[in-house]
Formats: structure tokens, sequence, C-alpha cells
């Protein structure tokens, strides 16, 4: 039987709130409908910015919003959204779907966003169109306290305080969409574009966020950082926070990548076993970043993750627009309980995307809203942000799964905060119970305060705008605890959180 052994003695690190960060572009219904709806509109709404929504993002305590884009960050010039929304510039959104973008959602929108949800701002630039005076006069308009051209231009717009950027990212996948660049072209670019990245508040500093890999592109990583830790001068430090990483999961590959809704055990462990790919994605690139940076400064950030599926038959293909079932809800699981293991280098992450958009947390429908099963993935493992990760292993797992796309039966992570404990533990097999013992290290008396489930009756279920409560977090009643150890009996394709002290 496999057995969890839980040291409460070692603690691994800090799991950043951040890693349960979120993205939202100007793409589909993200933005426009999802988010945002206008003053004047029907739908309840606070400076536009959709209640319901809002109130649903804090649930899962969003720690950080990642925003233009994207691909849509690199053709986004910022001074286009400001200002009268009646004389704001219109725009192609080239990218997707061609429609016409107003720019009634800008910069003090998405402040206001932000302020409502609670939530960091993580602002990304355009390096692929825009310059490097674009750019930092950007930065200098948000954050600038004294009396300057852009400082000035934006009490006009009736902001007198700067805001808080907490992260600013340099360029968008800067090898594709951001550019077609060279990582050493790029790796040039970022030193030259991030030394007019200002800081105006020594108190607030601005975290900077290089263009990481896409996927397996290690030579990307490789190549950016050698070119940017090559004759580093002295006031460089600090020059670089974050560096990304890009992934998604698309079960039947890039071309066709598969429904999000209908899919057999096959698929099932296709989807699976390559959403288990982030753990070796994040430890080779990871090793990468050791070789410049071996005291762990600079943090990997994943900030686009997600399954993406083919889109929802009938809707627009450039909307990326998709349903949500158990099955994302362990992919979930499966990339959380990853980037919290990570803790050490994993300091930033961003699913794709905030609602209506690939692995949404949130669907809507005009005046409806649904929170997909993804969102009750995330307010299960709300309980990691800022938690300190404990030392964990499952012995006696098997490997599970068909053909080549197999994946171990059970993944867990576990951390401690305010002395109770998180465990989260995911079932991937399409078809069995599994049984897990959880043991402590420590000689001490340990009680359940809280155990809850995230599964349904089919693995296909999801939740709909008529039905919306199909897939949701429950108490989970399927363990039995002695005080020295717990058995938990963990049914078939789910998540399940289980909170002890
Ligand atoms: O999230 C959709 C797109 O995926 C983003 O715009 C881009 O950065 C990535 O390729």
């Amino acid at each position: 039987m496999a057995k969890l052994v839980i040291n409460e003695n070692k603690k691994c690190g800090r799991i950043e709130p951040e890693i349960y960060g979120h993205f939202s572009e100007h793409l589909g219904r993200c933005i426009y409908e999802g988010l945002y709806v206008g003053e004047n509109s029907d739908i309840p709404n606070v400076n536009g910015m959709r209640t319901d929504v809002v109130n649903a993002l804090k649930e899962i305590k969003v720690p950080v919003l990642r925003w233009p884009g994207g691909c849509f960050a690199d053709e986004y010039h910022w001074k286009d959204g400001i200002g009268d929304k009646s004389k704001r510039k219109k725009m192609i959104n080239t990218h997707w779907g061609g429609v016409t973008e107003d720019n009634s959602f800008g910069t003090h929108e998405f402040m206001e966003l932000c302020r409502q949800i609670g939530c960091k701002t993580y602002i990304n630039g355009n390096m692929g169109s825009g310059t490097v005076q674009e750019m930092s006069e950007w930065v200098e308009y948000m954050t600038f306290k004294g009396v300057s051209p852009m400082a000035d231009l934006r009490k006009e717009n009736g902001h007198e305080e700067p805001w808080n950027v907490d992260y600013f990212g340099v360029g968008n996948e800067n090898w594709g969409c951001g550019g077609n660049m060279t990582p050493e072209f790029y790796g040039n670019e970022y030193r030259r574009y991030q030394t007019y990245i200002r800081q105006y508040d020594e108190k607030r500093p601005v975290k900077k966020v290089a263009c990481g890999a896409n996927v397996d592109d290690y030579h990307w990583t490789e190549g950016v950082l050698r070119t940017c830790f090559d004759h580093v001068p002295e006031q460089f430090h600090g020059f670089m926070d974050y560096i990304s990483l890009h992934y998604y999961v698309h079960p039947e590959g890039w071309e066709i990548k598969g429904s999000a809704t209908d899919y057999d055990d096959l698929a099932w462990y296709k989807t699976l076993n390559k959403a288990y790919h982030m753990e070796e994605l994040v430890s080779r690139h990871s090793a990468i970043i050791d070789q410049f940076d071996p005291e762990k400064k600079i943090g990997l950030s994943v900030d686009e993750w997600g399954t993406w599926f083919t889109v929802e038959p009938g809707t627009n293909p450039g909307f990326l627009y998709q349903q949500s079932t158990v099955r994302d809800a362990l992919v979930a699981g499966i990339t959380l309980n990853i980037f919290n293991k990570h803790c050490d280098r994993v300091k930033m992450a961003c699913i794709a995307q905030m609602v209506n958009v690939l692995q949404s947390v949130i669907l809507t429908d005009g005046a409806r809203m649904v929170k997909t099963p993804t969102w009750h993935a995330f307010h299960m493992f709300r309980h990691h942000q800022g938690a300190d990760l404990l030392q964990s292993s499952i012995t006696g797992a098997q490997e599970i799964g068909m053909e080549e796309w197999t994946v171990p039966d059970l993944t867990e992570s576990v951390s401690e905060k305010d002395g109770i404990i998180t465990i989260t533990v995911n079932n991937l097999s399409v078809t069995d119970e599994k049984e897990l013992t959880v043991q402590f290290a420590e000689n001490k008396t340990y009680e359940v305060v809280e155990a809850s489930i995230l599964t349904s009756g089919d693995v296909h279920d999801k939740n709909t705008f008529e039905v919306p409560d199909t897939v949701k977090e429950e108490a989970f009643a399927g363990y039995r605890a002695d005080g020295k150890q717990i058995v938990l009996s963990i049914p078939k394709a789910s998540v399940v959180m289980i909170r002890v002290k």
C-alpha cells in the first residue's frame, strides 16, 4: 500500500503566494464580458468590473494578475488605452480573431480591477513592436509620484497617486509572436530595455521578468542567461528578478489539440502525462538557471500554463473558449503540487487564462457565471499560499496509464502555516480508488481539522450555466485517523485536501 511520509521538522522553503497567480489577455471574452462590462452595463458592476466575477476571484485569493498579454502585449501601445474612452484609438486584435479592440480597458481599468480583487499587478511590456522610450514612459506613468511629463499625464487622467507595479515583463514569447528573436538578440535587448525601467520608489521596486522559454527550449534559457550574465557591470545587480516559462497541455499535439469534454481513457492519460511533464521542465530549466544564479535569487515564473483544447464547438476559433471538466481539476492539482515542491525556484506562475479563455477558473455567458472545476482546485490549494513547504514523499506509488502515457497514480505536496499542515493529494487513476497511509516523523498526536474532495460521478462531468454545481469541492469523509496516522481512501480521478494540527 502507498505511504505518504511527512517530515514536519524539515521545512523546504516558502511557497510564494504568487505561484497561484492568473493571466488575463485581451483575447476573446476574457477582459471584455468576462471581467469588464463597463459602467453602463445591466450586469452588476463596480466601475465596470463584474461584481460576481470579482467576488469569485477574491474567494480563491488571487495573489497576482498578469496583463495585457500574451501575444497581444507586443502589439499593445499603452497610450492608446488612457484618457477619455470615447476618444481612445481603436485597433485590430490581429492575434485573436481580428476583432476591433476599442481600448476601453487600459492601464487605469487594470489597476482598478487589481484593487478590487486585492491582488498584485504584473504588467507585460511591449518589446516586440514598442520602443525603449514607450516602455520607460509607461513605468514612469504608473509609478512616479512627483512632477514629470508622464506623472502629470496620469494626474490629468484622474489618478493623482502612482500605483504599485509589482512585476514588469520585458516582452512576451519573444522567440515567437513577440518578434521571432534569437536568445542572444533577446538577451541583448533585455539588457537595454530593462535599464530604463526606473525604480521611482525604492520601497516598492518593480520586479523585472525576462522572457523565458517555450516548453523544453533549454537552448533559449541558456542563451538568454549567458547573454545577460556576460560582462555584468556592478550597477546591473537586480537587473533580472524572474525568467519565465510557458507550457500548455495539448493531449493530441499542437495541431489537433483534442476535445475538452469528449475523451476516452487514453486521452485522459495523455493529458495527465503531459501535465506531469511540468516536473521535468521545471527541473531542467531550474538546473540551467542554477549555473548562472546558484543563490537562487532569480525566480522561475511559469506565467502561462494550463490545458489548451480545441475550442468549444460553434465558438470563434480565435477566442480560445473551452469547457473545463474533472480532468482539468486533475491537471491543476498535478501542476500546483509540482510548483509547491519546486518552491525554491518557482516563485510565480499564472494559469492561462482567468475567464473564458483556455483553462479558466470562471466562465461567463451574459449575466451568468460558473466556477469551473479548476476554480475549486485553486480554492482547495489556497491554504498553501505563503506556507512553508514540508519535506514529503510517497513510497509504493504505482506507475499507471495506457501505452506510453503513464503517470504516478498519486501525487502530493504538503505545507505548514500557522501550525496547521495542509496535504493535497491527487489520484490520477481514471478507474481505481487508491489507499494512502499518511505518517508523520514526529511522535505527536494529530487531528484532522478539515478535509475536502473534488471529483464527480463521471470523469467527464463539468459545470454548465444550466447546472453550475456538478463538480465542486465537498466535505471528505473517506479517511480513518487514529492520531498517529491517517488512512485515506481516495476515489478515482480526484483531488483531496486534508488539514491537520
Ligand atoms: O494564452 C494564449 C497565448 O498563448 C498567449 O497569447 C501567448 O503568450 C501564448 O502563446
